[in-house]
């Protein structure tokens, strides 16, 4: 750029000169076109992904099927929470201001049995656990929470008892029950 190829113009001694354009913004001009062609093609004519649209509509759903909560518990659903980081801190504040008073603070057992041994009164499948967290063993000592705590809150804490299962916390109650079947 520094050779001086023909000029052109002067106007008020500012000079115009015939130079290339500079490769950098060659790059970028046909960077962004490629990009641009690319762009259009997969989301408009292809569709191959989601438009924004798509996509918020699909977050909305996703964020109202979450909010509704109907979705009853099963097996499956329990062990999906497990895997849910926001749902177990949500569990296990739930436990900690319901449950640590009679299961202590490490599920170690006080009143109620110890929830990290390997021992069930009731059944260590995900919806024995359910069943007596939402209705209890009133008789027994263990009250019903799901009318206290609503549907989802009984299915967050259940998924926390679930990964306190096994962690054998140190000072915990002598084993209770039978063991789980595998
Ligand atoms: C007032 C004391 C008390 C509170 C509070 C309490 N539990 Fe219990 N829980 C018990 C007792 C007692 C048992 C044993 C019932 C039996 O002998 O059948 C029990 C049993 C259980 C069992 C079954 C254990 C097994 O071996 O099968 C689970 C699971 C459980 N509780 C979870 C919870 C959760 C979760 C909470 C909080 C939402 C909670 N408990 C709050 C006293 C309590």
């Amino acid at each position: 750029m520094s050779e001086k190829s023909l000029i052109h113009h002067i106007y008020d001694g500012i000079e115009e000169h015939d130079n290339h354009l500079p490769k950098w913004w060659l790059f970028i001009l046909w960077t962004t076109l490629v990009f641009g062609a690319g762009y259009w093609f997969w989301y408009h004519i292809a569709e191959a992904g989601p438009g924004q649209l798509g996509e918020y509509a699909a977050e909305s759903a996703e964020h109202a099927q979450r909010m509704a909560g109907n979705t009853p518990a099963s097996d499956d659903l329990l062990l999906n929470l497990v895997k849910d980081p926001t749902s177990l801190d949500g569990g296990k504040a739930v436990f900690q201001s319901n449950c640590a008073a009679c299961h202590g603070a490490q599920g170690q057992g006080l009143i109620g049995p110890n929830l990290t041994d390997g021992f069930w009164l009731h059944g260590g499948a995900p919806m024995a656990i359910h069943k007596v967290v939402a209705e209890g063993a009133v008789a027994k000592g263990m009250p019903a929470w799901e009318r206290t705590l609503g549907a989802e809150r009984v299915k967050a804490v259940t998924a926390y008892v679930l990964t306190l299962k096994g962690t054998n916390a140190a000072g915990g109650k002598a084993p209770q029950g039978e063991p789980e079947q595998p």
